[in-house]
């Protein structure tokens, strides 16, 4: 029969795989891919590009209310747009890596986010994933996934993708995804938590199709149900 378009909230900490597995399953639906994390790091990014840091809040947003954020997609992910730059190729370096947690605890920043999010999903057909879109940004969303692995799967695969030019080592980055799951749950500001109505997908053993494939299978089902 006919099929409904619907918003998709893909949420988990960090290195679970899911902006790989988000926007294959977008590909894969002909949707809209919203990395909301690659949001949270540009900004983080250009604060620190200009001096301001995560304390001075009333600047921060400032700075964020005169800022043009759009994201386009690209073959290998997404392109992040400040004011018309193509900062993609700064945004996951180890330097906003450990800064962007805290950026993303300031209340207001999050909620002219989670504001421009919401706009990206308007039209519905949008694959989002981030930490709070199935609570927070999307509580309608049809469909919710949390994504989990391990901490040690999880920074493997980080160490797997990273440029080896970084100097750091396997240890290292698993003390670093502990310690930005703690700073993620434990933040006062839409913490990042299970939605109620989420199904949980622990991706620890599973092959990056074979998550593809059971997510979107399993929209394919909601898209016909509505
Ligand atoms: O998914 P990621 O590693 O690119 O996310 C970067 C940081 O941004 C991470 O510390 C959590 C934060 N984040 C958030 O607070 N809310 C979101 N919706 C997405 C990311």
């Amino acid at each position: 029969g006919e099929q409904y378009r619907i918003n998709i909230a893909i949420d988990g900490p960090a290195g679970a795989g899911k902006s790989t597995v988000a926007r294959k399953v977008a590909s894969r639906l002909q949707y809209i891919y919203v990395d909301t994390g690659a949001m949270y790091r540009a900004v983080t990014w250009f604060m620190q590009k200009e001096g301001i840091s995560a304390e001075n809040a009333v600047k921060v947003l400032q700075m964020v209310q005169n800022m043009v954020i759009e994201l386009k997609p690209h073959e290998n992910g997404q392109m992040v747009m400040l004011n018309g730059e193509d900062v993609t190729p700064y945004i996951r370096s180890l330097q906003v890596n450990a800064e962007v947690s805290r950026y993303a605890q300031i209340e207001d920043l999050r909620t002219h986010l989670v504001h421009l999010q919401r706009q990206m999903a308007m039209t519905k057909g949008v694959v989002m994933d981030g930490r709070d879109i199935g609570t927070t940004v999307l509580p309608d969303a049809e469909v919710k996934i949390f994504m989990t692995a391990s901490v040690r799967e999880r920074a493997l695969r980080r160490f797997n993708e990273l440029d080896k030019a970084e100097p750091i080592t396997l240890e290292q980055l698993e003390a670093d995804i502990a310690r930005r799951d703690k700073l993620d749950e434990e933040r006062e500001v839409s913490p990042l938590k299970k939605a109620e109505d989420a199904v949980t997908l622990d991706t620890t053993n599973m092959s990056i199709d074979e998550v593809v494939e059971y997510i979107t299978a399993y929209c394919i089902v909601q898209m016909d149900g509505e």
